[in-house]
């Protein structure tokens, strides 16, 4: 707007007047029209004391989101993603996020942004191959593993599938005896050390088995021990089936001999960027020096089953116990070093770290009452190779949920909330697009989201809906799963089905596990407190396997996905509704669909099995339960009076609206500890985190439980009972705060 110049000129200034009091009457009788065109279209939906803000949703709404979506939008969204390798730092990364963009700008979003990041990388050397060797005698090379899975159907081959490595592996040298180590955990050292005092790990290059535990764990693990180098391998057991008639890729979905997992190592509290952890990977963010960073000081490199088999046969030593034997046929020894002793393992491991580009896009659809509150949906784009799974079933969902809201805002409806789209790029290299993001807008995602929800892999199987979330969550994302059929069985909801197949056994519902880490929820839960969610179609548990049997392997291509595991992609589109009616329910509902009494619930849960698991070591220490029990007391009560409040609440006031949503919205919130957890400050959730000890699984309580884990063998006994009982008492202020929370706001 520009001011018009006053000249002076008294009869210029007159006509000036008149023309405004003429324009303002016109303005006053288009504004009264509007009203009462505006009020004759809504008044049979618009609650006359607070207009649009007091409206309860539209039932039809949901219908018409879940019927427009379809089986071959989703398997025409999954062939364009899958049509080329899309690893993050390439042309293809940014490639996919661009198509992302334009998707959305045509679905009718109001904006699709790309947001990149400079961020580090890594890539196996496409001149120096990694090799991990078997030296005969006179140092000679005897055997060299492959880096590369063999192609089993010309059609899946491509020029740019990136080759076999662990991101972040140190580019080193290690010469060394070898040791079998199981899964490399924690318990399988402790194991090694009581059935095998003798074998001494400094020094040695160890092989393990993927499974159970983060890799990044395992070589932590490792390196803790002294060892120089690590072999990880796919053993049959783990991804293959137990049925010696099984086939495998490509006449089955069960992982070949020659396939290995591609896999980074980065384990920290922060992860993201591992350059700037807390800040955005900026231009002007300055970078701390990379020898500072939790990257590992060893080689590590992954291999398929069948090299394994030619190292594992030759192992000398003890025979490995029971538990330790895999699925190969051999009796697995633990070594050290081969039977003739003068041969060994030599690893030349060329990894780089490198600085690259990374690309998130952000799709941003405003809401209409409250646009300052959002609903983020998100999945990352970037695969190892096609990620026909991981993430690209997810991402094909994620388009295809976008294009039924895009209708619907074709049809001119908003939602009451703002929903954002996000697309990361880098989530394999350790969460860096959602973290770097949150970083970035920290304070206006802090203040202003209202839930995460996420879709990592859409189907890796076809057995029931498994579900990770915040207690908040679980209602919600019942409710929707109730108004989905499942492709089982049309006369059956996903619920049902999923009720069936993975019952939680202390309530009559179907289980939800705590979130863990491993996808990009982490950043919102576990470091601003946004309640988070992440759902998919999965295999039976009864398989025994540690994850689909491709995973991260260049047999994850789209020919294994429609031909194993969704043939017809009704999988897809069962998860692909569940994920849109409940970001509908949330950004829609007068209230949010908050339950605090299933908060109640799980911290109750999780409490029980923390005195079942310390009570009497700690009474003997004189720490006891009972501010922790006195601050879960004023949680129930004030959870249950927020809920008794709300469903007695007259909802024609939108001041009050607000405030109670407000007031939901604070609760997981409430749970963040400014200063962090001890030793994982970026970790500010009391009480769930991923655990310090697995990263792909989640601990309860994760302060306490982190004081506790081998406090015996601790020689600073006072100093660490001293830490059990701040935790103790950090814990029960921060359930206290949490109630006062929920409470009516008088002080
Ligand atoms: C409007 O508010 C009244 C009073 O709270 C409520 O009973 C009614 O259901 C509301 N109407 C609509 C259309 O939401
Ligand atoms: C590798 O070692 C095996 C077992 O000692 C031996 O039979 C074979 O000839 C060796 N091959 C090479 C190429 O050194
Ligand atoms: C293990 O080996 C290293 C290096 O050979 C040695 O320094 C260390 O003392 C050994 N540890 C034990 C417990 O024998
Ligand atoms: C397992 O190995 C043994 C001994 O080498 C052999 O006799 C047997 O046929 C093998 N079994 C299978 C299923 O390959
Ligand atoms: C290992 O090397 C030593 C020294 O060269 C030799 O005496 C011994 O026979 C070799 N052992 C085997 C099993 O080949
Ligand atoms: C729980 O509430 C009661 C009553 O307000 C209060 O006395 C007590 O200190 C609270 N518990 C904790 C751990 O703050
Ligand atoms: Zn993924």
């Amino acid at each position: 707007m520009s001011y018009g110049r006053v000249d002076g000129s008294v009869s210029k200034t007159r006509v000036c007047i008149f023309a405004i009091v003429l324009m303002s009457i016109g303005i006053c009788i288009g504004i009264l029209l509007g009203y009462l065109i505006g009020y004759s279209v809504h008044s049979e939906s618009t609650n006359e004391s607070c207009g649009a803000a007091c409206n309860e949703p539209d039932d039809d709404i949901s219908k018409r989101l879940m019927s427009s979506m379809n089986t071959a939008n989703i398997r025409h969204y999954l062939s364009v993603l899958t049509e080329n390798p899309h690893l993050a730092g390439t042309s293809a990364d940014k490639y996919t996020a661009e198509y992302i963009q334009s998707t959305w700008l045509e679905q009718g979003f109001d904006s699709a942004d790309i947001h990149s990041y400079d961020v580090l990388l890594s890539y196996p050397d496409e001149d120096n191959p990694n090799l991990v060797q078997i030296l005969n005698d006179d140092d000679t090379v005897n055997y060299t593993c492959s880096d590369m899975e063999e192609s089993l159907r010309p059609e899946d081959e491509h020029p740019e599938m990136v080759k076999q490595f662990n991101a972040y592996s140190a580019a080193k040298m290690a010469k060394g005896d070898l040791v079998y180590v199981n899964y490399a955990r924690v318990s399988d050292f402790d194991t090694l050390e009581s059935v095998a005092p003798h074998v001494n790990l400094t020094g040695k290059i160890l092989i393990a088995r993927y499974g159970r535990l983060f890799r990044g764990n395992k070589v932590l693990n490792a390196q803790n021990r002294g060892a120089i180098g690590m072999i990880l391998y796919s053993d049959p057991a783990d991804y293959g089936s137990n049925d010696d008639n099984a086939k495998e890729y490509p006449d089955d979905w069960w992982l070949p001999g020659t396939g290995a997992q591609r896999g980074n190592l980065h384990v920290s509290d922060y992860k993201g960027d591992v350059l700037t952890p807390g800040y955005p990977a900026n231009s002007y963010m300055v970078r701390i020096d990379e020898e500072d960073s939790p990257l590992p000081d060893i080689p590590v490199q992954p291999i398929g089953y069948d090299d394994a088999l030619i190292f594992l046969r030759e192992l000398g030593g003890d025979i490995a116990p029971e538990s330790w034997q895999g699925g190969l046929n051999i009796s697995y020894r633990i070594g050290p070093g081969f039977t003739n002793p003068n041969r060994s393992v030599q690893m030349d491991i060329h990894t780089s770290r490198e600085r690259r580009l990374t690309y998130n896009t952000i799709g941003f659809i405003r809401g209409q009452v409250e646009p300052d509150r959002y609903v983020i949906v998100g999945n990352h784009h970037d695969a190892w190779i096609y990620g026909s799974v991981d993430p690209s079933s997810g991402t094909a969902s994620m388009l295809e949920i976008s294009n039924a809201f895009g209708l619907l805002l074709k049809d001119g409806w908003r939602p009451r909330r703002s929903i954002i789209f996000c697309s990361w790029g880098a989530e394999e290299y350790g969460l860096i697009g959602s973290t770097e993001w949150v970083e970035e807008f920290v304070k206006n995602l802090g203040a202003r989201s209202i839930a995460y929800l996420n879709v990592d892999q859409s189907v890796n199987g076809d057995w029931y809906m498994r579900a990770k979330a915040s207690p908040l969550l679980f209602q919600a994302i019942f409710s929707a799963a109730k108004k989905v059929d499942d492709p089982s069985d049309p006369s059956k909801s996903v619920y049902d089905v999923w009720l069936e197949r993975n019952p939680d056994f202390l309530n009559p519902v179907p289980y939800v596990s705590n979130l863990g880490s491993g996808s990009d929820f982490a950043p919102f839960m576990y470091r601003i407190g946004v309640p988070g969610a992440d759902i998919r179609y999965t295999y039976s548990r009864s398989l025994g396997i540690s994850s689909y049997p491709a995973y991260h392997s260049a047999y994850e291509t789209l020919y294994l996905m429609e031909t194993y595991i969704d043939p017809g992609f009704k999988y897809h589109l069962a998860v692909s509704r569940v994920w849109a009616e409940l970001t509908r329910d949330i950004a829609e509902a007068i209230i949010i669909p908050f339950n605090c009494n299933d908060y109640t619930s799980r911290l109750v849960e999780s409490i029980d099995k923390l005195k079942k698991d310390y009570e009497t070591d700690m009474a003997q220490h004189g720490i006891t339960f009972s501010d922790i029990d006195s601050a879960m007391i004023n949680f129930t009560n004030a959870a249950r009076d927020l809920h008794v409040r709300i469903d007695g609440m007259i909802k024609n006031d939108a001041m009050a609206i607000r405030a109670v949503n407000d007031q939901l919205m604070n609760v997981e919130r409430a749970f963040i500890d400014p200063l962090g957890l001890p030793d994982r400050k970026f970790l500010r959730h009391i009480v769930f985190a991923p655990s310090s000890t697995n990263s792909y699984s989640s601990a309860t309580f994760p302060g306490i439980v982190d004081a506790m884990f081998k406090i015996d063998e601790d020689s600073d006994q006072d100093g660490r009972w001293k830490v059990v009982e701040e935790q103790m008492s950090v814990a029960a202020f921060t359930i206290q705060s949490a109630s006062t929370t929920m409470a009516d706001y008088q002080m």
